[in-house]
């Protein structure tokens, strides 16, 4: 647990700059369920189903900020566990009643309002299994806070990049259950009940519960998708490197495609277990896209991109199917990435298909346990590519040249 006192704004996300408020009311697409940018800040606090807390009252429930109830911390500023009473929200005896994380802001000037008033205007009108929970949020003084669920798990990005013995590294089945319920997440979001593009998808904003259901976390960035027949809305650039699709990076032109694309920075993140951009890594390995793509359709060097800490758990024909998926969801064309829905499908069955076969792989083993030389479904390394079992094509639009 860091001690929290910087309020510098993390390196990977300068480019948090601007939003889609307007506070006269006037501009606003009209159709989106969950429409934003239409109202104002009293309007949003208003009719949003939040609690608003007293600042007091949070300074309470997290033991005056200590230091060592601290989360993590991101550009907004850190995020503290606290205790709340379910029936009437005030402060509650740490260990009893409701688990709480509070988010406080520690940027000075506009940018950082805007992001926590953006974040009350979605998650105060969104609810899916696969996004977070607000509960409310304090605006008091110059104090701006935020009251989540708590996600006892944490972020996907601590079980995946943080190297400690809480934090073991994640089964590859488990990866899939993950990337099922964050796809899912931003399938909601993209769908018409929505119409939002999430715009800061990355492994710390995806959330776990206690059984690693992944929810989705930080709206700050999030925008209505277009309306009125545009395919794009236009807006100021911002995101996180690396996670940014390149063509609104060189456009500004927002789509949900671009989400699909961090998604699959996401999804090449997960199975390699490799940072999206590592300055830590030799030369010609620091940017995980350009180093992985030439490895991901090719049999024999899929192994050179999988997360070695998950050897053995994986099929060959598992691993292209998703290295294909990834690749698709990175296409540099947009129109070419699948939409969320598609990526739901393609994942689903993915992991519908390496539950059965590590099922099998353990039934062979209960039936045969001195047999170590006979044909088995997992592919142990690099060496071993004979799989018996390969092809198996995904249904839909994701069948792999390579497996068809
Ligand atoms: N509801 C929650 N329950 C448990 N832990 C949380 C919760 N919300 C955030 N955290 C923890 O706090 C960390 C910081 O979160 P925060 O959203 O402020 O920043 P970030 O996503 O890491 O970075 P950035 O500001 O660049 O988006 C998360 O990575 C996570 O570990
Ligand atoms: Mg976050």
């Amino acid at each position: 647990m860091g001690a929290c006192l910087s309020s510098q704004i993390k390196a990977e996300s300068p480019l948090h700059l601007g939003l889609n408020f307007h506070t006269n009311g006037k501009e606003g697409n009209g159709e989106s369920s969950v429409s934003q940018s239409a109202r104002t800040e009293e309007e949003i606090l208003r009719s949003s189903n939040l609690k608003s807390f007293m600042f007091n009252d949070l300074k309470t429930a997290t033991r005056n900020f200590r230091p060592d109830s601290v989360l993590g911390e991101g550009g907004f500023g850190c995020v503290f566990k606290g205790w709340i009473d379910e029936q009437t929200y005030t402060a509650a005896k740490p260990g009893t009643g409701l688990v709480i994380a509070v988010k406080r802001l520690n940027q000075d000037g506009l940018q950082g309002h805007k992001e926590w008033l953006t974040e009350i205007a979605y998650l105060g009108q969104l609810y899916h299994p696969h996004l977070v929970k607000l509960i409310g949020f304090c605006l008091e003084d110059e104090h701006r806070l935020l009251v989540y669920e708590f996600m006892p798990r944490g972020s996907l990005e601590n079980h995946l990049f943080r190297r400690s013995s809480y934090y073991q590294p994640l089964s590859w089945l488990l990866r899939l259950k993950v990337m099922v319920g964050a796809a899912k997440g931003l399938a909601f979001l993209h769908s018409n009940k929505a119409k939002v593009i999430y715009r800061d998808f990355k492994t710390s904003n995806v959330l776990l519960d206690s059984k690693f259901e992944a929810k989705l976390s930080d709206f700050g960035l999030a925008k209505d998708g277009p309306s009125g027949g545009k395919s794009h809305v236009s807006t100021r650039v911002m995101g996180t490197y690396g996670y940014a699709a390149p063509e609104y990076l060189a456009t500004g032109h927002l789509t949900t495609k671009s989400d699909v694309y961090s998604f699959g920075v996401v999804l090449l993140e997960m199975l390699s277990g490799r940072r999206v951009i590592d300055k830590n890594r030799p030369a010609g390995e620091q940017n995980l896209i350009e180093w992985g793509k030439p490895y991901l359709t090719s049999k024999r060097k899929i192994f050179h991109v999988m997360d070695s800490r998950i050897q053995g758990q994986y099929s060959l024909a598992g691993a292209l199917k998703a290295a294909y998926l990834a690749l698709k969801c990175l296409s540099t064309e947009p129109k070419s990435r699948p939409n969320m829905n598609e990526v739901v499908k393609a994942l689903e069955l993915l992991r519908e298909h390496e539950e059965t076969a590590t099922e099998e792989a353990q039934l062979s083993a209960r039936q045969n346990p001195g047999n170590t030389t006979g044909p088995k479904y997992r592919r142990r390394s690099a060496n071993d590519i004979s799989d018996s079992r390969m092809p198996i094509s995904f249904r839909g639009p994701f069948a792999s040249p390579s497996q068809t």
